[in-house]
């Protein structure tokens, strides 16, 4: 039995676990399937949703009436951040990359509508992350609040309880629906539903892989955040563990030019995708990953897995998809 820590309903869940059943007929199997993460709420969607409720739960603990956060200035979720802090009646702060004036739409419409402070940083800047969160801390400390400061992402090993949640959630899904899948596939980004993900089957007993599809950075990366989080977790909430089998596998081949920058053949996929299926994909996270996803299919890297299900975990970031729409516009 997995014991959780305290966590707060917010997330519609169970989400859908849906079949793809035109686009498996026409990849010539495997045959694929969608958990709906993306379904988690409306505005409050996607899967920083699951590890809000642990680090929320965690804010109200502690008595804190303020959340600092962190990430791109179209990040899904500094806006769950946002409109959750909204919700609880806390104040929110966002500190958001960018190096070019942004425009007020997509997630940062939303989270200029939820009333959150906004400040806005270059990628330069951007570097002495730990001195911006500190700068503030100290800021609203002298104003009489007290901080709870989220990574970016929400990932840490408080987070982590989000997909461990998760993966309990998942195998349940797998006995429902009578399947025994290859792997569950998704878009990795600040690892930490890789790192909950792989902690959460580990700790289920679920035998069932996880693939990361990196959306930015490279491997090495992935295998130098992941064991952190997990590192993280194990210390705070099981010293005596063995985490040592838990082995993260990302693929890092369709990261693409850069973070929130994809290539014209991820569009086509979203288009493709969306026509066939009436799913919808963001160029940021889940395009990408699925993009992948379907590339190695065709290239038979799933060719021994013909037979099997895969799940594809759907994180959301439907509002980044809007920021873009006009990559749509130049294409066919
Ligand atoms: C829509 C979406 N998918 C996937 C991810 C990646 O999740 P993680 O940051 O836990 O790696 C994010 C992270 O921001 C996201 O917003």
């Amino acid at each position: 039995m997995v014991s959780y820590p305290a966590r707060l309903k917010l997330a519609q869940i169970p989400t859908p676990l849906l079949p793809l059943t035109r686009l498996s007929k026409a990849l010539g199997g495997p045959k694929l399937w969608v958990k709906r993460d993306d379904l988690t709420g409306a505005a409050s969607s996607g899967n920083k949703v699951r590890k809000l409720e642990f680090l929320l739960a965690e804010a109200k603990a502690q008595g804190c009436d303020t959340l600092i956060t962190s990430g791109g200035v179209q990040s899904n979720h500094c806006r769950a951040v946002a409109v959750l802090g909204a919700q609880l009646g806390l104040k929110v702060h966002l500190l958001l990359r960018s190096d070019t004036q942004p425009q007020p739409v997509g997630n940062l419409f939303l989270d200029q509508l939820v009333g959150a402070t906004i400040s806005h940083y270059s990628l330069n800047e951007f570097r002495d992350l730990d001195g911006l969160f500190q700068y503030w801390q100290e800021h609203y400390k002298n104003l009489g609040h007290k901080v709870y400061s989220i990574p970016t992402g929400g990932s840490n090993g408080t987070g982590a309880w989000g997909y461990i949640a998760a993966a309990q959630e998942l195998a349940e899904d797998f006995t429902k629906q009578h399947i025994d899948p290859y792997a569950v596939v998704h878009a990795t980004g600040s690892g930490g539903t890789q790192a909950g993900l792989l902690l959460g089957f580990h700790l289920h007993q679920v035998d069932c892989r996880v693939i990361s599809y990196a959306v930015c950075d490279d491997q090495a990366y992935f295998a130098a955040k992941v064991a952190d989080d997990l590192q993280q977790w194990q210390h705070k909430y099981a010293p005596d563990s063995d985490l040592t089998s838990l082995e993260p596998s990302t693929i890092d081949k369709y990261a693409g030019p850069a973070y929130g920058v994809a290539s014209a053949d991820v569009f086509d996929t979203i288009k493709q995708v969306a026509s066939m299926e009436g799913l919808i994909l963001d160029p940021v996270y889940t395009g990408k990953a699925f993009h992948g996803l379907i590339q190695d299919i065709k290239q038979g890297v799933y060719a021994k897995q013909h037979d099997r299900d895969i799940v594809f975990l759907h994180t959301g970031g439907l509002f980044g998809l809007f920021a873009q729409q006009h990559q749509f516009n130049n294409k066919k």
